[in-house]
């Protein structure tokens, strides 16, 4: 039985998560930024009979990142696992962001993960053991137009996920990235956008043609229909149960699909979707 701590559990992949490693046996910290936002998850909880500890923690709040790892290991004595999960969408062309907008993507997605990792490393460090599982994207490899801002937050996941993994791999703990295609979350509905183009900001598309080349179809890919997010769950939990997980998971039709392109062919792709 692992202690596992999971970041951004009020929907989605993070939520899904966090029911697969309790189903499975785990002592589950389930923590949220809002807990008013706790309300499916405890239906969830309850109608499976699992027990599941929910606790607050917004991954852009450096004090309520430790508030919430000292309590866990205060209620339990270790984390074994950090899923961190917490992220956000991001829609739109770069020029149209505020600086302060772009801050706030990279915030969640980048910083966020980073905090809350290294506020568990102590404990995990002491006891020269843990999985660290980096809820990373395809983003994260291969940059599509129009989610650029997104891109560079996973990108960046990437690569420090990469390094802590050499860093930490001599104190037995080991850093996983989990890169998923498109997956049914409320994702779409969280997504984020620059307040420029949101509809009644008074503001405009810094110009015309943006709005005219953003209406093209984002993925450069044939359809594939979304994931089904449960897979990420139980990918996720095998992961944090392996003895020797590998580095990354690609997870996704559509991902893998993509990854089969090398990164030349998958930008003529992209050209070739903007002229349509
Ligand atoms: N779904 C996909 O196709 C897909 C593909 C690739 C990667 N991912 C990644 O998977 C992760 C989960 O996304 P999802 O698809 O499950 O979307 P989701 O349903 O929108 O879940 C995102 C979760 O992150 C939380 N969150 C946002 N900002 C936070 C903060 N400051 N502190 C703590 N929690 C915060 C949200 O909480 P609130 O309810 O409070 O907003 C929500 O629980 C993200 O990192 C995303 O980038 C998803």
């Amino acid at each position: 039985m692992a202690v596992v701590l999971i970041t951004g559990s009020s929907s989605g992949i993070g939520k899904y998560t966090a029911l697969e490693m309790a189903r499975r046996g785990h002592r589950v910290f389930a923590s949220m930024r809002n807990l008013e936002s706790a309300r499916l998850l405890r239906a969830d909880t309850q109608k499976a009979q699992l027990a599941i500890e929910i606790l607050q923690l917004d991954v852009t709040d450096p004090a309520s990142v430790v508030g919430a790892v000292q309590r866990v290991l205060q209620r339990a004595g270790a984390i074994d696992v950090l899923v961190n999960n917490a992220g956000r969408g991001s829609i739109g062309v770069v020029e149209d962001y505020t600086d302060e907008e772009i801050h706030s993507v990279l915030e969640t997605n980048f910083f966020g993960a980073v905090r809350t990792t290294r506020a568990v490393l102590p404990a995990m460090r002491a006891r020269r053991s843990g999985t660290i599982i980096m809820m990373s994207s395809v983003s994260g490899l291969r940059t599509f137009p129009f989610a650029s801002v997104y891109s560079a937050s996973k990108f960046a996941l990437e690569a420090i996920s990469n390094g802590l993994r050499c860093e930490l791999r001599p104190f037995g703990i080991r850093v996983v990235l989990i890169e998923p295609g498109n997956f049914r979350t409320r994702g779409g509905i969280n997504m984020h956008f620059p307040k420029r183009i949101m509809p009644g900001s008074g503001e405009a598309t810094s110009d015309p043609l943006y709005a005219t080349l953003a209406r093209r179809p984002l993925n450069p890919l044939p359809t594939f229909p979304l994931g089904d997010a449960h897979e990420i769950a139980r990918l996720a939990a095998e992961v944090a149960e392996s003895d020797d997980p590998r580095a990354r998971y690609l997870i996704g039709e559509d991902a893998q699909h993509l990854m089969e392109l090398d990164s030349e062919e998958f930008e003529e792709l992209v050209r070739q979707r903007m002229k349509a």
